[in-house]
């Protein structure tokens, strides 16, 4: 199969040197991308900024932000036949970038904001059925509920959903994997080396 996969935080800028980002460390994404690359199959991973050094045999592509990111993605998507979105994209940025350094003046600051693309949902509606789009939930409150929507709104076959406290920003993970046909099915914490086996296994990939 030629598998998408995306990986890792995004930025968005506010000024030249000034960003807003999330803790993702990219390290679930790598481990898919390098699982699926040891199975036979050809990866594309599409990367926000991480720590990780490139897994041999994968073509990355760097990224930035959210809109490169979703350039990246829905370019290629349409000759994949598999998509893995595990990037932490931020929903939104900076409405306005600064050219110059801002500088500081009395009082506070607000900063507008305005949403970045749902690159999930995006090409959710535009797949079909030869694609398999897989996605992923962090949540700190009502897991299930809310990956269930999300699986359902992005017309995804698979969501792994995951608790903030269990996997974000972590070398272990732990998971309940909801799929489109009412599948519910936990993976206990471990190693997320690990967990991108057992996840492949159960996608059939
Ligand atoms: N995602 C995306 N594009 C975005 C934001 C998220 O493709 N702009 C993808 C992520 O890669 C992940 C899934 O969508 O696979 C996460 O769903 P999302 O609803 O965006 O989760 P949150 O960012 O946590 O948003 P919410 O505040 O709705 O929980």
């Amino acid at each position: 199969m030629k598998i998408l996969i995306t990986a890792g935080p995004t930025r968005e800028f506010i000024d030249p040197v000034r960003f807003i980002t999330n803790s993702s460390s990219g390290q679930m994404g790598y481990a898919i991308a390098a699982e699926a690359c040891r199975r036979g199959h050809e990866v594309i991973l599409i990367s926000g900024p991480v720590q990780i050094a490139p897994p041999e045999g994968i073509e990355v592509v760097n990224v930035v932000s959210a809109a490169d990111m979703a350039e990246a993605v829905k370019s290629r998507f349409p000759a994949c036949d598999c998509c893995i979105m595990s990037a932490a994209v931020a929903d939104y940025r900076p409405a306005q970038v600064c050219e110059q350094k801002m500088k500081k003046s009395p009082g506070n600051l607000f900063i507008e904001l305005e949403r970045t693309e749902d690159i999930l949902k995006s090409i959710g509606a535009v797949k079909t059925d030869r694609q398999l789009l897989i996605g992923f939930a962090a949540e700190s409150e009502n897991l299930l509920e809310n990956a269930a929507g999300k699986l359902e709104r992005k017309n995804l076959d698979w969501i792994i959903a995951n608790k903030l406290s269990d996997g974000f920003a972590k070398s272990t993970n732990a998971c309940v994997v909801l799929g489109r046909n009412g599948e519910k099915i936990p993976f206990d914490k471990r190693p997320k080396t690990e967990l991108a086996g057992a996840l492949l296994d159960l996608f059939g990939i």
